[in-house]
Order: structure tokens, then sequence, then C-alpha cells
């Protein structure tokens, strides 16, 4: 019997994971692979750390052409992260004729048609189930079952973090701040939480389900992108009066005149499926012209969800290169449409404004910019406005929430511009209506 060897690149927590899932479930996934296997090497930066994995068999290296250089291995799986030195290490194994695993959706959301490339012209099957939502089997899915449609979107929370953070604000009636200390010791975000916050991860995952789902070329820096930063407990909790929640999406949509890849805090109505998917779970809402909607729902991050959709990729991986088949994964080969604009895109939006402009005087004002009004509120007038929040506000403030009709991003931002020299604060968040 055939034994697949495999060298890993990274011994964190989803390299951990995957070693232990290889070595707990070994007959399971051996007897579906029908070859056995060995993880023969693990590159890591210090050999000499204490890890979670038994790996006193000396099979620990900190040189990667213990791996690249190797010609018994087969399978490099790469869970390090980072960009520049994994792509070097992935371009590596194609040249030297392996076959390559990753969950890295940094680099992926930038170079996964080159490397996607390059793994094909040296006859190398490239797998990356677990860059996307961990444990959710949606690029397979995307690659596979959905293939007899046309996506026309897709529609996802793919950051656990920032879901985990806003369910707690409205749960727990807990300000983002409060949350962000407390995710971080409890693991749910980074020291630098950046990539999280500013939806720059989210970001990522959309480029790469844009491009597999519509066979169209998006990468991460044309995604458009606004984190959740400026999102209070006061907007979350006027949301809710109007049937809505605030949730952090990635959405990318197929239009005849051009793709649209977009990431931003959106509300969207109570009834909606993606609504009720809380603290760190992820979903998938996927929309196909003969599918019609479905969703994926499930653990997003973490190191056995993640090593999950890794162990999958080997096994699917393996018995590809057990049937000696050519790669036939193809990674945004159809389409060349443009990138759209989000200013050129339409929408309802939510604002929340402290103004000293009266009622009438603030609906005159929007209304000769063409600024159609589907209801307002007085919100300062309104009992359930805390003590707190009365004596911060000047006597003679309002403070109004708005749902405006559909309009252009670009003449909503001119109109606001206009709205700003009468407010000291204004929230603004996009309605997200054709979900
Ligand atoms: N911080 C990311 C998340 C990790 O919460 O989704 C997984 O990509």
């Amino acid at each position: 019997m055939k034994t697949l060897q495999i060298g890993i690149f990274g011994l964190g927590t989803v390299g951990s994971s995957t070693v232990q899932i290889l070595t707990c479930n070994r007959e399971l996934v051996e007897r579906q692979l029908g070859a056995t296997t060995q993880i023969s090497k693990i590159c890591v930066r210090d050999t000499g750390k204490t890890r979670t994995v038994d790996t006193s068999n000396s099979i620990l290296t900190s040189r990667p052409e213990d791996i690249l250089l190797d010609p018994k291995i087969d399978i490099v799986v790469e869970v390090m992260g980072g960009i520049e030195k994994s792509k070097e290490i992935i371009e590596a194994a194609f040249k030297n004729g392996k076959h390559v695993v990753s969950a890295n959706k940094d680099l992926i959301a930038l170079y996964g048609k080159e490397l996607s490339e390059l793994a094909k012209q040296n006859n190398c099957h490239f797998f990356f189930e677990a860059a996307v939502a961990g444990g959710i089997p949606i690029l397979r899915t995307l690659q596979s079952s959905l293939t007899g449609n046309h996506i026309n979107k897709i529609s996802g929370i793919v950051n656990g973090s920032t879901n985990y953070i806003l369910t707690r604000m409205e749960i727990e009636n807990l300000s983002l701040e409060s949350i962000i200390e407390d995710a971080k010791a409890l693991g749910y975000l980074e020291a630098d939480p950046s990539a999280d916050l500013d939806g720059l991860d989210a970001a990522r995952k959309c480029a790469i389900l844009a491009s597999l789902g519509f066979h169209n070329l998006v990468k991460s820096n044309q995604v458009y992108v606004s984190g959740i930063r400026n999102i209070s407990l006061e907007d979350i909790k006027q949301a809710n009066k109007l049937g809505y929640k605030i949730k952090l999406l990635a959405i990318a949509e197929n239009k005849k005149d051009g793709i649209v890849a977009r990431v931003h805090p959106v509300l969207i109505s109570q009834d909606h499926p993606l609504a009720g998917v809380q603290y760190e779970f992820n979903a998938v809402y996927v929309d196909g012209d003969y599918l019609g909607q479905t969703m994926y729902y499930g653990r997003g991050a973490g190191g056995n969800p993640t090593g999950s959709a890794v162990v999958g990729d080997i096994i699917a991986l393996g018995r590809q290169v057990l049937a000696q088949t050519r790669p036939d994964l193809d990674y945004a080969s159809m389409g060349d449409k443009a990138i759209i604009d989000i200013e050129d895109l339409d929408f309802s939006y939510y604002m929340r404004l402290e103004t000293d402009l009266k009622e009438d005087q603030l609906a005159d004002l929007l209304s000769k910019r063409d600024i159609k009004i589907r209801s307002i509120e007085n919100v300062n007038l309104n009992e359930e406005t805390s003590d707190t929040k009365k004596l911060e506000k000047p006597a003679d403030k309002n403070e109004f929430v708005i749902i405006t009709e559909r309009v252009r991003e670009k003449d909503f931002k001119k109109s606001i511009e206009e709205l700003e020299k009468t407010s000291n604060s204004i929230t603004v968040i996009r309605i997200e209506e054709d979900i």
C-alpha cells in the first residue's frame, strides 16, 4: 500500500489541530484514502518550543528545504500564514512537483490565480478550503456542487471575531470598547485587532468567494471595506427597534455590468437567516439562478474547525494524487468583468444624527438634496432614552433616527457633507435590502 508523505509548514493553532486530527483519526483518514499517511517533517521557526502535539520522533525542522527538497514528500501543508514567505514556499513546492494544501486567505486573496496556474503548469493539485469560513465547506461547494448555476450573490458573515463582538454588544448591552478587551483575553481577537475590526480579514474572504463563485478574478485590494469601529450600542438598539440587526457582511454580487465586492456593516431584517447567526459563528448565504437561496453555517475559525478543513483537503487531494489525475480546478478563469465602484450603487440608509435643526427643517434640507425619507423619529423625545444620555446632550439638540429611500451612494455622500455642517455627530449605515 502506498504511503502518502506529508510535510507541514507551521505548527500554531491550525497546524497543531491538523496534526492531531491526522493522528487521532488516522484509521478513518487512511481507509478513505486507500493509502497510509505519514507526517514526515514539520517546519517551524523555533524547534525548541514546547508543543501541544507529540513531536518526539524528531520530525521538527527549521529548514524549509528539508521538506521542499525531500523527494519522498508528496503533499505540502502550508498553515504558517503571512504572505511573502508562504508564497515562496508554495511556489517552490509546485516547482518540486509537490501538491499543496493551504489555509492562507491573505495569500490566496491576492495570489490565488497565479498560484493555481503555477500548480497546473507543474501538474500539481492546490486545495485551500480552510482559507474561508474555517469549518464550513463553502469553497468546494462553490467549485463542485453549485457549478450548474450562475451565482448571483454571495453574502456572508465570515469574520467570527466581529460577529462575536456585535452579538455580545446586543445581548449584554455593552459598548464595543469593553468587549474588545474581553475578546482579546478570550482569544477571539489578536493583540492587534485591526484586520478583524477594520474588515480586512472579511475582505480577503470576500475576494476568494467572489473569484470562485463568479469565475471572475477579484483581489482583496479591490474589495470596498469598512469595519465596525463606528458601530455603537445605541445604533444596535435603534436598529432593533426598527426590525433590523447590525451585521458585518461580506457581499459579492455578479451583475451584468460588473462585479460588486464589499465588506461593511449593514442593517438586515431581523427575519433574514443571517440575522440569527450569533457569536463567533459564520454563515455564507448563496443565491444561484436555479438553486435559489442556500445558507451554510458553522464555525469559521479556531484550530479544530480549520484543521478539519485542512484534513478534508489532504484526503481529497490525496485521492487525486493516488488516482494520478491532472489538476482540474480553475481559479477565476472565465470572466473579466470590472469591479463596480460602491459609489455607483443604490442603498437605503440608516442615519442617526444629533442636530439643532427641527424635524421639518431637517426633512426640508434632505428633500432639497433629493433624499426621500422613509421614516424619521426624534429619539430624544423617546421615553426609553437613558437618563445618562439626556444629561450628556444639550437641551436644544435633537437626535433623529432616519431611514431613507434608496438613493445613489455618490449623491447621498454629497448630501451628508451638507448635513455634517449642522450636526455634531452622524452615523450612517447601509441597509441591505436585496438579500
Ligand atoms: N479572526 C478571524 C475570524 C480568524 O474571526 O474569523 C479566522 O479567519
